[in-house]
């Protein structure tokens, strides 16, 4: 008889965002002429760019010609993206390797499966709140998670604790769901720590497009001694409005190389190649052929209009929690702003208030571990039409 993995006896019965899309559809369903603000899911509103939709155009009709027409491509992702990504972080002050760079359909995908390079007896550790995707994937596979505190007090940002032993190590930056950003000492801290204990840090920077300060760092390969230790992932969804258009890209450096048991050695990136390999057959040659656009100087001028864009709501959502005198981190150099529910409320009941109430959607910080129950997250990603009357409708709350 087959057996099933059990391990998924051990995760909630549907993914943060399912819930949340179903309770929502639920009340539109029920409420028909009410109109229900998103702020969610941090899903992008406003259209590709013009160069990015150009490019994209310009290879459907390569595809139309046997002359340019393209099959299978190789699975880590075309040259001329891979070399593209590899000088838009030269650009930011980091070397990378082209063939460090691994070409996906985002950072949620690949968050998860880089758990197959890992022996499920090693030790996880995560910052609790936390993006689900990291704890659920681990639990499937049944490895051991470890968590520390994200609190007010340590500014949502925990930092390495000797004490605490951990091989793998997942950190986000800007956070999921609380927006806080590590300084480059509190990298370099937590990269000293994966070093001194033969740990790997798995490194989320899918919103280092909303890092505003210069002093602030977007890749934590741009700290001394990452590329022993580190693994970066990042994403087109929120730089340049990929969230339907998947693609994003991960960074294996080939100085991360582990003893084996039998004495020998194995490196991450010759893995995560056979892996992908194996198991994928790489983007979309058109996606890709968009993607490339986003990196060029051009590209990434519209890109960083767009995000501009979310900028000015999340300065509009930010500046509504200063006046209702609510506490919050984010929303300067990230899209999400988090903050305490009102009236001390669990956060399930808050998210329920404000869908009756005046039909706003947010996300409710217990999906995001324990140190959430009493937070909830809101996202910039709406037009700023939206974005004002959502706030003006939360004011009401308060009245
Ligand atoms: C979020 O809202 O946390 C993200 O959009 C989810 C994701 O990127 O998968």
């Amino acid at each position: 008889m087959a057996k099933l993995n059990e391990n998924y006896l051990n995760i909630k019965q549907s993914y943060l965002f399912s819930e949340i899309a179903k309770r929502v559809n639920d009340f539109c369903e029920a409420n028909p002429n009410k109109k229900v603000i998103r702020l969610g899911i941090g899903d992008v509103t406003l259209p590709l760019g013009s160069l990015v939709i150009k490019a994209l155009h310009g290879a459907v009709d390569e595809m139309s010609k046997a002359e340019t027409f393209k099959g299978y491509g190789p699975e880590q992702g075309y040259d001329f993206l891979r070399n593209s990504i590899k000088d838009y972080y030269k650009r930011n002050g980091v070397e990378v390797e082209a063939d460090e760079i691994f070409v996906s359909d985002g950072a949620k995908s690949d968050t998860g499966n880089i758990t197959d390079m890992f022996s499920t007896d090693n030790v996880v550790l995560v910052p609790d709140p936390v993006y689900p995707v990291y704890v659920d994937t681990n639990i499937m596979n049944g490895r051991k998670i470890i968590y520390m505190d994200g609190t007010a007090e340590n500014g949502f940002l925990p930092m390495p604790d000797e004490n605490v032993k951990a091989d793998i190590i997942y950190l986000c930056s800007p956070n999921n769901p609380t927006g806080a950003v590590y300084n480059k000492e509190q990298l370099k801290a937590w990269v000293d720590y994966a070093n001194k204990n033969g740990a790997i840090i798995l490194f989320d920077s899918a919103y280092e497009c909303f890092v505003a300060d210069p002093e602030l760092p977007r890749s934590i390969l741009s700290i001394e001694g990452a590329k022993t230790c580190c693994v970066e992932f990042c994403s087109l969804s929120k730089t340049a409005g990929f969230t339907g258009t998947r693609c994003g890209y991960t960074v294996v450096p080939k100085a991360i190389v582990k003893k084996t048991s039998d004495g020998g050695e194995l490196s991450l990136n010759h893995m995560w190649n056979r892996r992908q390999t194996t198991k994928f057959n790489g983007v979309p040659y058109i996606i890709q052929k968009g993607a490339a656009a986003v990196f060029t100087v051009e590209g990434m001028e519209e890109a960083k209009a767009m995000i501009d864009t979310y900028r000015k709501n999340a300065k509009l959502i930010s500046d509504t929690m200063d006046e209702l005198d609510v506490k919050y981190t984010g929303g300067i150099n990230s899209p999400y702003i988090w903050f305490e529910c009102p009236f001390n409320m669990y956060s399930w009941n808050f998210f329920d208030k404000m869908l009756n109430d005046i039909q706003v959607v947010g996300t409710p910080g217990a999906g995001f571990g324990k140190n959430g129950d009493n937070y909830f997250r809101l996202t910039s990603f709406n037009n700023y039409e939206n974005t004002k009357e959502a706030m003006e409708r939360f004011k009401t709350l308060f009245k």
